[in-house]
């Protein structure tokens, strides 16, 4: 019998990235995080893999997951992944190398000291990689060469995978007693194919009343039109109705101003007697219909759908990330936004999680 290989997923949230993982025929046992929303979403949408919670800074604490493998019969674990938080290095928070968090990326390294997976994926921000001379990718890189895994890393893009948006982050992966360098997937995706922000999200509810009246919308919804892609026909695939679509409705200064800017523009785009109220060089974004969105945050609503006059929606937000309209995010909206943020898109994992596979399947031969 073909063995199924097994996933463990380390500061999980809601499981972008070992959603990928499943979808590549993976055996997602656990999922771990100290957050109780992203974990109630983790278990929902994860099958039949178990959701931990636990604080990842005490390293005491990862006793429980080598329990919890050693009574599940799983001794030779197949792949670790984790997303470690990153705001230390985050461009979009106050950068200190020092910062704490930027350590809990050695309960990774703890764990695949003490369980040996045969591969190790890391994702973080790019500014581990390009802030203070890349002074976090090189702590990563020789603290786990000190445990026998030789990480390669690589930025990848998301549009090149299928993604509608232009995300980038970057990834290390280390296969346990391989002398071959690890070869990323190629892109999938040419520029002039890249899925647009209308391919992706168009047959969503508006959440506009005809004389342009914002509203909030049911809890469940219908669709607005038949899939008019074949990336919507992807995300409706197991789902009959729309969940986490319900909209915020902007004061009336912010619809005011969002109706002034065309698609693609920003605060830029404003008469002169609004455009100093804003510093933050995406304030006030529209996306644009034809191209995909910008980089999805955890919620800082500074970004508006390319047609409406409102932020996008949670749904609208997952739609971008890759998410199935089946993955459904608990929580209030401010935590599913942040998980829907926070993620890495599934589609991405996929794509690594099918290389990965390649480089497995080869050293267990
Ligand atoms: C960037 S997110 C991971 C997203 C995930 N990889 C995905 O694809 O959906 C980082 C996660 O680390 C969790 N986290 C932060 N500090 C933690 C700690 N001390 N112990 C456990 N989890 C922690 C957060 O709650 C958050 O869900």
């Amino acid at each position: 019998m073909k063995h199924i290989l097994t996933c463990v997923d380390l500061f999980c949230g809601a499981g972008g990235l070992s959603k990928g993982f499943l979808d590549a025929g993976y055996d997602v046992v656990l999922g771990v995080d100290y957050d109780d929303a992203a974990l109630e979403t983790f278990r929902k949408n994860h099958g039949h893999a178990t959701a931990m919670k636990l604080d990842l800074y005490n390293h005491e604490n990862l006793d429980q997951i080598v329990k919890f493998l050693d009574k599940k019969g799983i001794r030779n674990l197949d792949v670790l992944v984790g997303g470690p938080p990153c705001q230390g290095f985050s461009y979009a928070g106050k950068m200190d190398i020092n910062d704490k968090r930027n350590f809990l990326y050695l309960a990774m390294v703890k764990l695949t000291e003490r369980l040996k997976p045969k591969a190790v994926l890391l994702e973080n921000v790019l500014a581990m990689i390009e802030a203070n001379g890349g002074v976090g990718a090189k702590r990563v890189i020789e603290d786990f060469k000190a445990i026998g895994y030789n990480m390669t890393p690589k930025i990848l893009f998301a549009p090149d995978y299928g993604v509608p948006q232009v995300r980038r982050r970057v990834f290390f992966v280390g296969i346990r007693d391989s002398k071959k360098t690890f070869e990323f997937p190629t892109p999938t995706v040419q520029p002039e194919q890249y899925i647009t922000c209308e391919q992706a999200i168009s047959d969503l509810p508006s959440l506009q009343t005809e004389d342009g009246q914002i509203i909030r919308g049911e809890k469940v919804q219908d669709y607005m039109t038949p899939p008019n892609s074949s990336y919507q026909e992807k995300m409706r695939e197991n789902s009959s109705k729309v969940y986490n679509h319900t909209g915020s409705i902007p004061i009336e200064k912010t619809r005011k101003m969002i109706a002034l800017v065309p698609e693609g523009k920003n605060y830029l785009a404003l008469p002169d007697e609004y455009r100093g109220l804003y510093k933050y060089h995406e304030a006030l974004t529209r996306y644009h219909s034809k191209k995909p969105s910008l980089t999805i945050n955890t919620g800082h609503r500074s970004h508006f759908h390319y047609k409406w006059n409102r932020i996008p929606t949670v749904r609208e937000s997952a739609r971008l990330q890759s998410f199935p309209d089946d993955f459904i995010f608990f929580g209030n909206q401010s935590d599913q936004f942040k998980q829907v943020g926070n993620a890495v898109p599934p589609m991405l994992g996929q794509a690594i999680a099918e290389q990965i596979k390649k480089y497995i399947t080869e050293t267990e031969e």
